[in-house]
This record gives structure tokens, C-alpha cells and sequence, in this order.
């Protein structure tokens, strides 16, 4: 399939890449070998979606729950989100991919902070696609931090209780600016969010794909377009179809 034979291309696509740690496992390799893996299906993801013509890719690279992991898997995933920004970001600055940042910032490493805020300064004119990592992201935290800020601004008098919409909380989230996801794709056969834009999910397709994130190609992503072109969404409304002939 060629990008011009695809219509209906999402606009953002959101990946949970799930399922490195059993790619590994299966093969009887360390964890660490999997989420190696998992970087270069990274790369071949944003890859894709540019080439398919999504606007916005947003990858949950860190979870703040991942926290709880053994040390070792902890400064390994580190380590290589700062080896992907350091010899990646040439590249894809070049690619004209823009780059930002979800999630909580306070007390990250001083080691991680600085990459991340140079990755979102050095690429944020570009226009190709956005490429949205949620790192050290948990949804209900970022929501929490979003209250915490409309709820000291009501105190401080500059908003009214009755100013608190729908679109205001959008706007104090993370991904303020950016639109909602379209799709979610969920890999390694799990079904669930775990903590994934919650709010920002309202309306999304979800799709659950049994392959572990490494094996994530750009057929499989490709193949996860399409399904999602033959899907009709309604937003609450009711099908074109009936409205044409109903009323
Ligand atoms: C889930 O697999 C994956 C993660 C917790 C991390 C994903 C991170 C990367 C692919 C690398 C860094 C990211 C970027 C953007 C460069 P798992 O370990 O939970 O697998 P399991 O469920 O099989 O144990």
C-alpha cells in the first residue's frame, strides 16, 4: 500500500508500546535487549507516520508507575531515551519533525531535563509532524496538576468557578495546544489504558495489536491505518447514513 492509496488518516495516533520486556523474554534475552529493540521500532514508527501523513505521534516512553521497576531497568530505559534524543535529534530535526515533551518535570535528573527541553527548543518551528514522548507521564498526575493550577487561579480571583470547561482543562494539560489522539494503538495483546490520556481519549478508536512493540513494523502500523479507515465514528452523534434517511 502506498501513502497516496490511504485516505482517512488519522490525525494523532497515540502507541502504548507494550510487550519488550517478553520479545526478550521469548528469545532468552536480558529485558534490557528488548527495550534496545524497541528503539529502533521507534524509529521506524515515527518513520511511518510521517510518511502516512499524521499530524501528531505521541509514544508513552516512561510511565511514572515505571518508577517501580528494578534500578537497573529503570537507569536502562534512562539511558536510552538519552541516547535516542542525543543521536537521534540531528536527524530528526533534518526529518523536520517538532518534538514535545508530556508529562511531569519536577525533580527529573539533571542529566534527562536539559536533553528534553533542548529537544522541544531546537525542533519547535518544525512542521512536519509532532512527535509527542510521555515521559515520567501518568494521566490521573497530570490531571491533578491541571486542577491544582485552575484551583489557584480561582483562589487568586482570576477565574470564576463558572469558567472551569471542558476546553479550559484541556488547556492546563500537558498536551495543551495538542489535539486529542484519533487512535490508540495498544501493543503485546493487552487490553487497557494504564493511566494513557484519559482525558484526551474521550472519542478515540482503540486498537489492540497482538505483536510485542519490537515486532511493531511498518506494515503492522500501516495495516493499523487501514482498519482504522474502515471505522466510522460518531462522537456521540448518530451514523451519516441514518441522518440521511431519517430526517
Ligand atoms: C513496555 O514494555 C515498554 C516500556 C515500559 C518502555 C518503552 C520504551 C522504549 C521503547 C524505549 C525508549 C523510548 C523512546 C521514545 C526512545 P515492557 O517492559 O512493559 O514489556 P513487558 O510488559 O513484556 O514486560
Amino acid at each position: 500500500m502506498t501513502q497516496h492509496a490511504m485516505n482517512n488518516i488519522p490525525n494523532h495516533v497515540a502507541i502504548i508500546m507494550d510487550g519488550n520486556g517478553r520479545w526478550a523474554n521469548v528469545r532468552g534475552l536480558p529485558r534490557s535487549m528488548g527495550h534496545r529493540k524497541g528503539v529502533e521500532a521507534v524509529r521506524e514508527a515515527v518513520r511511518t507516520a510521517a510518511e502516512a501523513g499524521i499530524g501528531y505521534l505521541t509514544l508513552f516512553a516512561f510511565s511514572s508507575e515505571n518508577w517501580s521497576r528494578p534500578e537497573s531497568e529503570v537507569s536502562d530505559l534512562m539511558g536510552l531515551l538519552k541516547t535516542f534524543i542525543r543521536r537521534d535529534l540531528d536527524s530528526l530535526h533534518r526529518e523536520n519533525v517538532r518534538i514535545r515533551v508530556i508529562g511531569d518535570r519536577t525533580n527529573l535528573r539533571s542529566d534527562i531535563l536539559p536533553l528534553l527541553l533542548e529537544a522541544e527548543e531546537r525542533t519547535r518551528d518544525n512542521t512536519a509532524i509532532t512527535l509527542v514522548i510521555a515521559f515520567n507521564y501518568g494521566s490521573r498526575d497530570e490531571i491533578a496538576r491541571a486542577m491544582r493550577s485552575i484551583a489557584g487561579d480561582v483562589a487568586a480571583g482570576l477565574l470564576h468557578p463558572a469558567d472551569v470547561s471542558p476546553d479550559l482543562i484541556s488547556a492546563r494539560l500537558d498536551t495543551a495546544g495538542i489535539p486529542d489522539p484519533d487512535l490508540i494503538i495498544r501493543t503485546s495483546g493487552e487490553e487497557r489504558l494504564s493511566n494513557f490520556l484519559l482525558w484526551q481519549a474521550a472519542y478515540a478508536e482503540l486498537m489492540f495489536i497482538p505483536d510485542f512493540w519490537p515486532d511493531f513494523t511498518r506494515a503492522t502500523f500501516l495495516a493499523a491505518l487501514a482498519a482504522y479507515a474502515g471505522r466510522e465514528r460518531r462522537f456521540g452523534g448518530v451514523p451519516a447514513a441514518t441522518l440521511a434517511v431519517g430526517s
